[in-house]
């Protein structure tokens, strides 16, 4: 019997070392040490758009829509910009989609990831504390389709 338990990361655990690795990409940038780094960064020429999500989780965009609509329209708004209802009383504002940065830097484990995990110091919540990772994954793919892609239409 063994009492070493080898077991596949969780989500939670790729999630953490996929922000972990995208801080360090970050920091050797910094560093200009991006080179000789052995991570997949991006300035690398790495895109973080053929990252697919954690654990081989496809996600439905039909679902996942209808999580955005109740709980993400509140503070980055119906046409993801960041203008939401409750957007006007929070200091830190939510990110917009719409933005070339967001559309060229998040690819669908960077959305996964971003949304599983919330953003520190941010209103942004944890959400893989209220929803399990495949509820994640598919709002994630809605929104890589919808403002990444563009290849939904988008509601006014
Ligand atoms: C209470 C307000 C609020 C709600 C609700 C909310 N967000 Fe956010 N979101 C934010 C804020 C604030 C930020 C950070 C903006 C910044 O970086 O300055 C953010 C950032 C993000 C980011 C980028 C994270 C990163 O790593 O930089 C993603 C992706 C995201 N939100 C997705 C979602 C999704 C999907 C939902 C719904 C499941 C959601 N958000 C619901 C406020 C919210």
């Amino acid at each position: 019997m063994s009492f070493i338990r080898k077991h596949a990361p969780d989500t939670k655990e790729i999630a953490v070392a996929t922000r972990l690795e995208s801080m360090l990409c970050a920091l050797a940038a910094a560093l200009a040490l991006s080179l000789f780094s052995p991570l997949s960064c991006a300035e690398n020429g790495a895109t973080p758009h053929n990252d697919p999500f954690p654990n081989g989780l496809q996600g439905n965009v039909a679902h996942g829509q209808s999580i955005f609509a109740e709980h993400c329209v509140r503070c980055h708004g119906p046409r993801g910009d960041g203008k939401g209802p409750d957007a006007i009383t929070q200091n830190l504002q939510p990110l917009s989609f719409q933005t070339a940065s967001f559309r060229a830097e998040f690819g669908r484990r960077d959305i996964f990831t971003g949304t599983a995990l919330g953003k520190l110091g941010t209103h942004m919540p944890t959400w893989l504390k209220n929803m399990d990772d495949q509820d994640v994954a598919d709002v994630s793919e809605y929104v890589y389709q919808r403002f990444v892609l563009r290849q939904i239409d988008v509601p006014r």
